[in-house]
């Protein structure tokens, strides 16, 4: 297999308990094998013999080098806007009152179902390439604006078209219980029952990588996301919740009681939810681009995570209702300035621990035997990147070995 070497370049490691923050290594030296790190170091230590292997050298000019952006929680795929319930928002409806008055969620499954999977294919990818230019590699998506099993599956199958059509991976994930459709109004343990088998099904059309559940009032109950936890488990799925969005439900608790990989948005999170989060290992998602467009006040409690070493990663939440975002990096800054995440703490939310929450443990840092998926920035420092507001300083990326 072909070997190339990349110089001229600072790297970002990102890997965990390094001894510079960031894993921040001047004038590094990376070399690539197929899809694969095969060594990374400063340059002057790369040893003669592997760079006489190399058949490509790419100069980086003095670019800096992080793994590749990690998108860890979207609603990628879905039809039509929510634009005209955004200026009801303004006018000071709350998203709660919307939901329940039978829009929300509820008004984009009637607009995705009505779709195609072309035209959800191409709205989808539309998206989807904003976040690559911004050097993102790996993004997960959620189905949940089918919630039957003819457009569930449509969802589900766009999202794995998306990732034939173009160079980033994609993961996928089963939110069937994301609210109650229409047809089931008033029996939401009734739609839960049709799950089980919508999940089966889809699982076994292998369209689904994780499963996930909207826990809240206004979507399901703890027991009700029980139920499709214990669902999972027999499939060997793993699990993940969106959790204390907008009221403490204890979601964060029975997450971590099924060893959930992550509890996404948590600003209503309890101290004995963060214990068993940190004590299952269940990283937190958060996702300050849904509590900016809510106009939240509610913060995260971010302190409580640090405190119990709970694993922080961020994510665009990308989605019509509560979060109409294609930039990670804006997540980036709006991390620091909104939850007052360090700079640190933010590139290594969408990155090695985007990478945990999303179960995957070959990518996230730099490092021999990882993916080679990284971004090549033209930043004189890492902490740039939090620090711009709408600026793009991607160079280049590269996906598992390949300039995209
Ligand atoms: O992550 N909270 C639930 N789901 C999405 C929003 C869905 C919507 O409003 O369409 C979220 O915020
Ligand atoms: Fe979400």
């Amino acid at each position: 297999m072909s070997l190339s070497l990349w110089t001229h370049c600072d790297a970002a490691t990102l890997q965990e308990g390094a001894a510079q923050p960031y894993g921040l290594m001047p004038d590094a030296a990376l070399v690539t094998e197929g899809e694969m790190i095969r060594w990374l170091g400063p340059r002057k230590h790369l040893p003669d013999a592997l760079k006489a292997q190399c058949s490509t050298e790419h100069d980086c000019q003095g670019a800096l080098i992080t793994p590749g952006l990690i998108d860890c929680h979207t609603h990628l795929v879905y039809g039509g806007d929510r634009a005209a319930e955004f200026e009801q928002r303004l006018q000071g409806v709350s998203y709660e009152d919307i939901a329940r008055r039978g829009g929300g969620i509820a008004s984009t499954v009637r607009a995705t179902r009505e779709a195609s999977a072309s035209e959800l294919e191409r709205s989808g990818g539309i998206r989807l390439r904003a976040l690559m230019a911004e050097g993102v590699t790996t993004i997960e998506i959620k189905s949940g604006y089918g919630l039957a099993l003819e457009h569930e599956r449509k969802c589900l199958q766009v999202a794995r078209n998306l990732a034939r059509s173009h160079a980033i991976d994609v993961r996928t994930t089963f939110l069937g219980a994301h609210a109650v459709p229409s047809e089931f109004a008033g029996q939401s343990d009734a739609y839960v029952d049709s799950l089980l088998p919508m999940m089966h099904t889809l699982h076994a059309e292998g369209l689904v990588d994780a499963v996930d559940v909207f826990c809240e009032r206004i979507g399901f109950s703890v027991a009700q996301t029980a139920r499709v936890f214990d669902a999972a488990r027999v499939l060997g799925l793993p699990v993940k919740l969106h959790a204390e969005q907008l009221s403490d439900s204890g979601g964060a608790q029975l997450a971590a009681d099924y060893g959930a990989l992550s509890c996404d948005h948590l600003e209503w999170l309890s101290s004995e939810g963060a214990v068993a989060m940190a004590q299952a290992g269940t990283v937190a998602v958060l996702l300050p681009g849904a509590f900016y467009f809510l106009r939240e006040t509610q913060l995260p409690p971010i302190d409580l995570l640090r405190q119990h070493k709970v694993p922080m990663a961020l994510s665009t939440d990308c989605n019509p209702g509560s979060s109409p975002c294609t930039s990670l990096l804006l997540m980036l800054n709006m991390a620091c300035t909104l939850f007052r995440f360090t700079p640190k703490e933010a590139l290594a939310g969408v990155t090695r621990h985007a990478a945990q929450a999303l179960g995957l443990a070959d990518r996230g840092v730099l490092a021999p035997g990882m993916r080679a998926d990284f971004a090549l920035w033209d930043v004189q420092h890492p902490a740039a990147l939090a620090y711009a507001i709408g600026a793009n300083p991607l160079r280049a990326s590269v996906y598992k070995g390949q300039l995209r």
